[in-house]
């Protein structure tokens, strides 16, 4: 009988770690969901709570458990949370950096523990430990930007009509991978109007170490566009405002205004980038002229798929094996189509597809 028992315990004992073999834990509640832990950069702009909201939704909604994190753009808080997600052995980790360069050893540790790391939006340089990278296609953000502004001033016709406009670059971090491919996109479009003169950057600013703006900040877009007006525009008007991002063009707004600018025909041409509730009621308003949309519900979804493929064994779906090389290896992602919103599409691409109602636009 005593043996009979002892058989009935390690036949137990040795069929529960089949069971969990796979890299399943349970819990003292015997649950046996995976945990996702998913790593946000921060809440000061909207669209990564939007971010963050639909990750949860849609990982929740198959089953998985989730950690969520935000680091409100602190690199070494982002450091900590992901050792933190390590040390709580997380099934799976999902990465927005701060800093794209920072999370190195954070995640050589994840790779240690057999952890996989999707890199979500923003791309993880420099490790080995990236599985996959779900973004939207972000060199197209920048191309999308600017044809906005060579179809909006009619450029290519320009010249040969002896038209010019002055314009100013307010450019993504130096530390996100994604702002210098933006600013690719956009000076593939406009370069040969800066050299031909029909794009005039008075300040002369125009290289990506020159426009680009740390971690984002509104504060010193503003305070650029200030310098610039003061600097450059005493006696002469700014037309085109190429902003990488809507938190830049609240600033710009502010700064024009502080100058004497007014809404209406002579408003500068102001740019951004995600479509943030207040850029959609600003475009609505007249005082910013585009936005480029990335629907967050999208990017979330595919980002599930790759998780799902990581610690389930399926396929997730890929379509750029060549143009995200983080210098350890080119990372198979699947990158989403972003759209140039104005007013004269909001409509049917917000609106219609569902990002906001009528009602919050009011
Ligand atoms: C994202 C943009 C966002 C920016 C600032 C970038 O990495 O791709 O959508 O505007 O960060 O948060």
């Amino acid at each position: 009988m005593k043996k009979f028992l002892v058989m009935l315990i390690c036949s137990a004992v040795l069929m529960n770690s089949m069971l969990f073999a796979n890299g399943q834990k349970e819990d003292s509640a015997g649950d046996t969901s995976k945990t996702v832990g998913v790593c946000m950069p921060t809440q000061s702009s909207e669209r990564w709570i939007n971010d963050g909201a639909n990750m949860k939704k849609q990982l929740e909604a198959l089953g998985y458990k989730v950690e969520m994190q935000y680091a409100e753009d602190d690199v070494q808080a982002q450091v900590s949370q992901v050792e933190n997600m390590v040390a709580k052995q997380v099934d799976c980790l999902v990465v927005a950096a701060v800093d794209s360069s920072a999370l190195v050893n954070a995640l050589a540790l994840a790779k240690d523990n057999d952890i996989p790391v999707i890199a979500y939006d923003r791309l993880l340089m420099d490790t080995d430990a990236v599985s996959y990278y779900a973004t939207f296609d972000n060199k197209g953000v920048g191309t999308a930007i600017a044809q906005y502004i060579e179809e909006t001033k009619e450029l290519s016709t320009a010249k040969a009509e002896g038209r010019s406009y002055t314009i100013e670059f307010f450019m993504g971090s130096p530390d996100d991978n994604n702002a210098l491919f933006l600013y690719n996109g956009v000076m593939e479009i406009l370069q040969p109007y800066l050299d031909n003169g029909v794009l005039i950057c008075k300040s002369g600013r125009t290289s990506f170490q020159e426009t680009c703006i740390l971690r984002w900040s509104q504060e010193t877009a503003q305070q650029n566009c200030e310098n610039y007006l003061s600097g450059f525009y005493a006696n002469d008007h700014l037309d085109i405002a190429c902003s990488a991002f809507d938190g830049f063009a609240y600033g710009i707004r502010s700064a024009l205004e502080g100058a004497g600018y007014t809404k209406g025909e002579n408003w500068t041409l102001i740019t951004g980038q995600d479509a943030e509730l207040m850029a959609v009621k600003n475009i609505i308003s007249g005082y910013q002229t585009m936005s480029i949309y990335k629907d967050t519900r999208l990017l979330a979804e595919k980002c599930v798929k790759m998780v799902q493929a990581v610690l389930e064994g399926s396929e997730p779906e890929i379509n750029d094996t060549t143009q995200y090389d983080n210098n350890k290896l080119i990372v198979p992602s699947y990158l989403c189509t972003p759209v140039a919103v104005d007013k004269s599409n909001y409509q049917t691409v917000i609106v219609d597809g569902g990002y906001y109602t009528a009602d919050q636009l009011k």
